[in-house]
């Protein structure tokens, strides 16, 4: 699992007065804000007993343990002792680098003097004034992270596992224009279907004087980020919605699953965001269901590795940069 990187703790809009136990890259994390609203991560076992932090509560800008009433501040340091003015050296947690951004409490898992060179997956149009981004979404997902990802990277299954909400029609696959980018670090599929007409669902957020230009691109970076891009376009005329898929592995075999979903049209209509929220929602639903369903059988599979097939040349190449990545990242992994 690859821990030097940014990944997703919460949403910020999670992150209340009480503090959020997690568990990310199989290690227990407690997030909480601290008095003047900046957020902090500390592993969260207490030292005396083993107790989750998380059950504790905020005080000013320190975190009390619920058992005995330690207290940890932001760095980890144990800064008060109920019964006992001398604060033994071992009395201290370990904390992560964390920053917030785009509507996310990010975590660095890995080397914390890495953190400092990275900065999360960029999404400007997350910031962006002129563009609604206020649909966030999140799933917790019995199912290894990587049955997302490659979900995210081979996305003709929108034919067929979305049959009954996105779907197309599968002939449409035969001369597919998918064209696949591979690069060191990155991966973009993008289909681009010129002087065409609108698909009904885009007519309807937002109808364009036909012909448009359709081009839906997603992007990957690793080790799980994928920003999907359905763009409909005239010469006066760009609409754009986008998709921020954002995987944070919890354990081996499960994961948290962000999707952020931003628009530069009809941006104050409250009523498309809720209608967009809920079929996003739908169709999320729909992908959950099935990695669920693919890591429920692998007790039976033994390890059998996946048949390749032409759609997956993104999948396969994802798979091929995780790898080295991973190998790169041996020496540092915590
Ligand atoms: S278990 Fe946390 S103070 Fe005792
Ligand atoms: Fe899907």
């Amino acid at each position: 699992m690859l821990k030097n990187y940014w990944y997703v703790a919460c949403t910020s809009e999670m992150l209340g007065a009480k503090p959020l136990g997690r568990v990310i890259c199989n290690e227990p994390v407690v997030i909480f804000r601290q008095k003047d609203g900046t957020a902090a991560i500390l592993r969260n076992v207490c030292p005396h007993r083993q107790a989750p932090l998380s059950m504790g509560t905020v005080h000013d800008n320190a975190l009390r343990c619920a058992y005995h009433g330690m207290e940890f501040s932001a760095t980890g340091q144990c800064i008060h002792i109920p019964s006992q003015d001398v604060i033994p050296p071992k009395a201290h947690v370990r904390s992560y680098p964390t920053c917030e951004r785009y509507g996310f409490v990010w975590i660095w898992p890995g080397a914390p003097e890495l953190a400092t060179s990275a900065v999360p997956p960029q999404m400007p149009w997350r910031e962006d004034k002129t563009w609604n981004a206020s649909i966030v979404q999140y799933f917790h997902v019995k199912g290894s992270h990587m049955l997302m990802n490659d979900n995210l990277l081979d996305l003709s299954h929108v034919a067929f596992l979305h049959a009954n909400s996105i779907g197309f029609d599968s002939s449409r696959l035969d001369n597919d224009p998918l064209e696949v980018v591979v690069e060191d670090h990155y991966i973009r599929t993008q289909r681009l279907f010129r002087n065409t007409i609108q698909a009904p669902a885009h007519k309807a957020w937002q109808p364009l004087t036909e012909p448009v230009d359709r081009t839906q691109r997603a992007e990957w970076h690793p080790p799980c980020t994928v920003n999907i891009l359905a763009r409909n376009e005239n010469t006066d005329a760009q609409v754009d919605l986008r998709a921020d898929h954002l995987i944070t592995p919890e354990t081996d075999e499960t994961h948290h699953y962000y999707v952020a979903i931003s628009r530069n049209f009809r941006i104050d209509d409250v009523d498309l965001t809720h209608k967009l929220d809920a079929d996003a929602r739908r169709v999320h639903m729909e992908d959950l269901e099935i990695a669920e369903a693919q890591q429920s059988m692998k007790p039976w599979t033994h390890g059998t590795p996946d048949m390749a097939l032409k759609a997956d040349k993104a999948v396969t190449a994802s798979h091929r940069i995780l790898e080295r990545l991973e190998q790169a990242q041996a020496p540092v992994t915590l």
